[in-house]
């Protein structure tokens, strides 16, 4: 898609579908809409009088021009309030917007984000919202399709600007939101291909791929490896599978002066069945999205990649799949971690838990000085925080701030979860150190908690994505399957502590 920053008059611009917003409750309108109005003999004040809901926010209310302007199509965008106006609803109402005029076959688009500032939201984040918004509600997954639907993507998108102070933040904005909703989609990408195709090991090759792609370092611990290293709970989850694991590593070092090193751990099960405590087969399909942590730890670092602020990340993503077999491992056995510590296994679906323990340990061996992790965790999260929130558990309150700001920032909800200690009893083994399951109470909490035993005294976010990652229907800038969660946030969180530093 081109982006085209134009200063050519709003009339005269010519394009398939020109959007124009309209407010709840703003009886006086503004220049531009005026401007079309009287253009189109008064007919947008005569729709915005007989029908009032016009303005709600997300409505979509098509215009015909008839060649009386050389846009073929106005759109008028029902906004809702102006106060309440905030950069993710922009995200969300151009996300809905992209997906009208593709059934009206447009193919260029203008758009106003001038319009849209307010004290609150200023030119960038508009513009860079309502990039991500079109970028990010366009998305389709056909890689399968054999009949593949008519490409009726938009080619053009032109932004109307006349300040020339104002057009240079606005291109910042569309500079970043190109390359953030790009990687998002990748991310959602990794996550709607099927198990059968996303196995650990073709996640590395991808990993490999993206990593040259974004000039960031890639490497992967074999098997061979993981048995050096002694991650004896991932190679635990990884007993009943044919496929081998793999554990990638991506370093991204944009600050060589400073040794702080903050690690993304993402979960990679490429497919959950649940091991030998075998799921129900209802919706079991879905497990092939239990990688979605480590598809947005990679999706971040590509983006990192292509920002370069002045950090140092790894990304860890311990990736293998969770299969019931004669050489599973079992409910009742006994594992070692790298850590040392012994777990109990109580059930052999707990098993993010066992893969993100040990990628933590190694996350410390590797010098990380502070630890997120992203995983498709608990079913317990799903029935806390629904698909609306991410859950966090965390061990350090600044930490977890500055991921909460970040996800603010992103327009990503996530909301945090007490982890009093008083947790950490369920947790406690009858003949080892640990069990890997704390039992129904306080699913999603025990399930941090038992993450935290591994991260010694390292600061450390715990987002447990299992309710966000993955969605039956539509809703603004997400699409039904992968959402390509957190991938944003991590990527606002390298931005925002590479700007507190310098
Ligand atoms: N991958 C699942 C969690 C999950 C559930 C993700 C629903 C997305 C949607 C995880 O490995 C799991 O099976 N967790 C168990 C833990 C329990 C057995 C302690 C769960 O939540 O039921
Ligand atoms: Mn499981
Ligand atoms: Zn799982």
């Amino acid at each position: 898609m081109e982006i085209v920053v134009t200063n050519n008059s709003i009339t005269k611009i010519s394009c398939d579908t020109l959007i124009i917003h309209i407010f709840k409750g703003v009886v006086e309108q503004n220049e531009y809409t005026k401007l079309i109005d009287n253009a189109l003999s008064g007919h947008i004040s005569n729709i915005i009088s007989e029908n009032s809901d016009c303005s709600k926010y997300g409505e979509t209310t098509i215009i015909h021009t008839f060649g009386i302007l050389n846009a073929k199509h106005v759109v008028l965008l029902g906004m809702g309030e102006k106060e309440s106006l905030s950069i993710d609803k922009i995200r969300a109402l151009s996300g809905i917007v992209a997906r009208v005029i593709k059934k009206i076959h447009s193919i260029s688009i203008a758009m106003i984000p001038c319009d849209l500032v307010t004290e609150k939201n200023d030119i960038q984040k508009i513009a860079q919202a309502l990039l991500e918004g079109v970028i990010l509600g366009m998305y389709q997954f056909n890689y399968y399709k054999t009949n593949k639907p008519e490409n009726a993507d938009i080619r053009t998108l032109f932004l109307i600007e006349n300040d020339a102070n104002n057009a240079s933040f606005l291109k910042k904005g569309i500079h970043n939101a190109a390359i953030i909703s790009e990687k998002v989609n990748l991310a959602r990408d990794l996550v709607n291909h099927p198990a059968q195709y996303m196995t650990p090991t073709k996640m590395a090759i991808c990993a490999q791929e993206i990593a040259q792609l974004s000039n960031v370092e890639f490497s992967v611990l074999e098997k061979e490896d993981m048995e050096k290293e002694n991650m004896h709970a991932l190679l635990a989850v990884t007993r009943g599978s044919v496929q081998p694991p793999k554990m990638i590593v991506i370093k991204y070092m944009g600050d060589r002066t400073s040794k702080q090193i903050t690690a993304f751990v993402g979960k990679g099960v490429t497919f959950d069945s649940g091991g030998i405590s075998i799921k129900p087969s209802l919706n079991m399909g879905e497990m092939k999205s239990d990688m979605a942590g480590g598809a947005a730890v990679l999706g971040a670092m590509a983006a990192i990649g292509k920002l370069k602020p002045q950090i140092n990340i790894i990304g860890l993503i311990p990736c293998t799949e969770n299969m019931p077999d004669g050489n599973a491992f079992k409910p009742g056995d006994v594992i070692y971690s790298m850590s040392g510590k012994t777990i109990e296994i109580i059930t052999t679906d707990a098993e993010g838990r066992l893969i993100l323990a040990d990628a933590i340990t190694y996350a410390n061996k590797l010098g990380a000085t502070q630890i997120i992790d992203i995983a498709t965790l608990t079913g317990a999260c799903v029935v806390a925080l629904g698909n609306v929130a991410s859950g966090l558990i965390t061990n350090n309150s600044t930490l977890c701030q500055q991921v909460l700001h970040a996800a603010e920032d992103a327009g990503e909800k996530m909301w945090e979860l007490p982890n009093f200690p008083e947790y950490k009893e369920q947790l406690k083994g009858t003949i080892a150190d640990l069990k890997n399951s704390g039992g129904r109470m306080a699913g999603a909490i025990t399930a941090g908690s038992f993450i935290e035993e591994f991260v010694e005294n390292t600061p450390w976010v715990h987002i447990d994505i299992a309710g966000t990652a993955y969605i039956e229907k539509e809703e603004g800038y997400k699409v039904k399957g992968a959402t390509g969660v957190a991938t944003r946030t991590l990527i606002q969180l390298a931005l925002n502590i590479s700007q507190h530093d310098s």
